[in-house]
């Protein structure tokens, strides 16, 4: 299972469920990879937000090495699964998806909530990390369940 996740800026959001869901594949020993990217790319080739780094390293989730990159063409034939992070998002991935491609599209959040297609909040201006946070390591989790059967979370 190869897993994209994808926000605006790659750099707050995206960041986080990547670290969050690269702890919970060491953790359970699962065949994954994981990636994440931006929609946009103003930050190519940054590091994390550091609100981003500080949550999760609250968390013993190490995100600091990541470094932005803007999603491509590719993605959408070399990822099983794109998750994006609200409804902007999910429109703009959209948008840009080969009509060939082979990556499925979904809002991150309907695997914790399913069907409700609720949005993680940008908290770059607003704040809200540990929310987000939260918000992220449920909805990976819950990724883990439905995607490995053979394995208990
Ligand atoms: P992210 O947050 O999409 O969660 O990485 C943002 C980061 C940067 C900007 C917007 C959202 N920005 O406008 O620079």
């Amino acid at each position: 299972m190869k897993i994209l996740m994808v926000c605006l800026g790659n750099i707050c959001r995206s960041p986080l469920a990547e670290g969050i869901l690269q702890h919970l594949i060491d953790q359970h020993r699962l065949p994954w990879q994981v990636d994440s990217a931006g929609t946009a790319s103003y930050h190519v080739g940054n590091g994390p937000d550091p609100r981003s780094i500080e949550i999760a390293a609250e968390h013993e989730v190490d995100i600091s090495k990541q470094r932005c990159r803007q999603l491509s063409n590719s993605d959408f034939y070399d990822f099983d699964l794109i998750l994006a992070m609200d409804a902007e998002n999910f429109n703009n991935i959209n948008n840009s998806r080969p009509s060939d491609a082979t990556a499925d599209v979904r809002m991150i959040l309907n695997y914790s909530s399913p069907r409700e297609n609720r949005q993680v909040p940008d908290p770059y201006y607003g704040g809200g990390f540990d929310l987000v946070y939260d918000m992220l390591w449920t909805a990976c989790q819950q990724v883990v369940k439905e995607h490995s059967d053979s394995y208990t979370v």
